[in-house]
């Protein structure tokens, strides 16, 4: 019997782990964090991330490790490690720099191998990084030269998680690489558990180039809702009844207004602007749109402020107002609160003197360092109002009814993400407000 091939995934977060579930029907899987903690969860079937269940954990055979030496006998290193954003918008490539190191110093205590081992990189990242950042590290290091000691590839993770209809297995994997025979190897390791397919990029920049751009695309098409959703507000106008109209437009693209947040999305726009500014020359479209997202809880603080004056009799006192936030997460479905708006949200409220409690059954409140958030005590109702900001199935699935009963009789409805806007409001005694 032939042997399996070996694959070490370094870095088991959202993207690493449910790859090296998938993989392990097939090849002998290597599951690598330097986390410690994490490691030891993932052996006895904890997944703080919820993504792979304890069943399908403790059933499967990768074998979960947070020594690195596993990277120097494997066939295909695939590297998921953050790419994050410095605190000045520049890229933090720092984890990508470690894993390189680490790959380069274990490969270079195997003198002789008997196959040339593929470095294959899945975080997203600037147009070029993966050569003229990564490869370079891994050469130092190793000792080998790239395309004769070692190969190197790339492939975007592309998953949508929280959304079952676009997962590892049915979206198009792009994968590139430096020449025919590393693309044949990966294709061949993709096409196993990807059912829609590999797509061939020509090129390893232009794989890491389309990837940024996907969700450039999709921020600066919310930042223009974002703004017609100030326009219409200051013409009172509704924006949900002006999308509709629009939409029957065969060409119109139905995006909605909505907070950004997530560890993509809010921070891949900067790796190309970066390496565009680098090239002299400054965004002015794709930053702009970074704008008017990231400041967009702060239009929905005004909102708060503005509906609320229904609600006291001025001059009236803000601390006396009672405010639940449902939902916490960035996006509905997933436990990440990365980069999530509805924490400033939540920080904005509060600054100016409300009660502010939080409800997010998916999410381990007390895990959130960044702001102190008061947790909803289970049995209180009768909040003057309730922001139903993200729309996770657990809240939607609870009924219009159930969010309505945790509202006083003459409170407000805020439904960020307009889930019951299109149920009959006219006759309720609460306010119901979408944008
Ligand atoms: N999560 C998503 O939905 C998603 C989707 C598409 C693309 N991406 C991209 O995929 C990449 C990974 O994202 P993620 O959400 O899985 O990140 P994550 O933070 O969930 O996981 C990264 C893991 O890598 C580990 N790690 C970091 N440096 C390491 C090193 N040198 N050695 C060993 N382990 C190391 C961390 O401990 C962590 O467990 C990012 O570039 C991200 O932009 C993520």
């Amino acid at each position: 019997m032939m042997n399996k091939k070996k694959i070490c995934v370094l870095g088991m977060g959202y993207v690493g782990l449910p790859l090296s579930v998938a993989l392990s029907n097939y090849y002998e899987v290597f599951g690598y964090d330097y986390n410690n903690e994490r490691i030891s969860q993932l052996q006895k079937g904890f997944d703080k991330n919820r993504i792979i269940t304890e069943d399908d954990l403790l059933s499967q055979s990768i074998n979960f490790t947070s020594k690195e030496d596993c990277i120097q006998n494997s066939n295909i290193v695939i590297v998921t490690v953050p790419t994050p954003v410095n605190s000045d918008n520049t890229p933090d490539v720092s984890y990508l720099e470690k894993a390189s190191r680490t790959i380069g110093q274990q490969f270079s205590y195997i003198k002789k191998r008997s196959f040339r081992p593929i470095v294959l990189f899945e975080s997203t990242t600037f147009p070029g990084c993966t050569e003229e950042i990564c490869v370079p590290i891994i050469e130092e290091f190793s000792n080998l030269k790239c395309g004769e000691g070692f190969d190197i590839g790339y492939s975007p993770e592309r998953t949508n998680f929280g959304d079952n209809n676009h997962n590892l297995e049915s979206i198009v994997k792009v994968i590139a690489a430096q020449n025919k025979s590393v693309l044949n190897e990966i294709a061949e390791v993709y096409s196993k558990i990807i059912k829609a397919g590999v797509y061939i990029a020509p090129s390893i920049k232009i794989a890491e180039a389309a990837k940024v751009i996907e969700n450039i695309q999709r921020d600066i098409n919310i930042s223009l809702m974002n703004e017609l959703l100030i326009i219409f507000d200051r013409l009172n106008i509704d924006t949900n009844q002006v999308l509709k109209v629009a939409e029957t437009k065969w060409n119109f693209v139905p995006f909605k207004p909505g907070l950004v947040g997530g560890h993509c999305i809010p921070v891949d726009p900067y790796y190309l602007t970066y390496i565009a500014e680098k090239k002299g020359y400054k965004s002015k479209i794709i930053l702009s749109g970074r704008q008017i997202n990231d400041q967009m809880y702060e239009f929905i603080v005004k909102k708060v402020e503005e509906l609320s004056e229904n609600l006291l009799d001025f001059p009236g006192n803000k601390s006396d107002i009672n405010i639940l936030v449902l939902g916490l997460a960035f996006k509905k479905n997933v436990t990440d609160t990365r980069n999530s708006q509805v924490i400033k949200l939540v920080r904005g409220l509060t600054d100016i003197g409300y009660k502010v409690e939080v409800e997010d059954p998916l999410v381990n409140v007390n895990e959130i360092y960044s702001y102190q958030l008061n947790i909803r005590n289970k049995d209180k109702v009768n909040y003057d109002i309730v922001i139903l900001a993200v729309d996770h199935d657990i809240f939607i699935n609870q009924g219009y009814e159930s969010i309505k009963n945790l509202i006083s009789d003459t409170g407000i409805l805020i439904d960020l993400n307009s889930t019951f806007y299109d149920y009959d409001h006219k006759n309720e005694s609460i306010l119901y407000w979408s944008p």
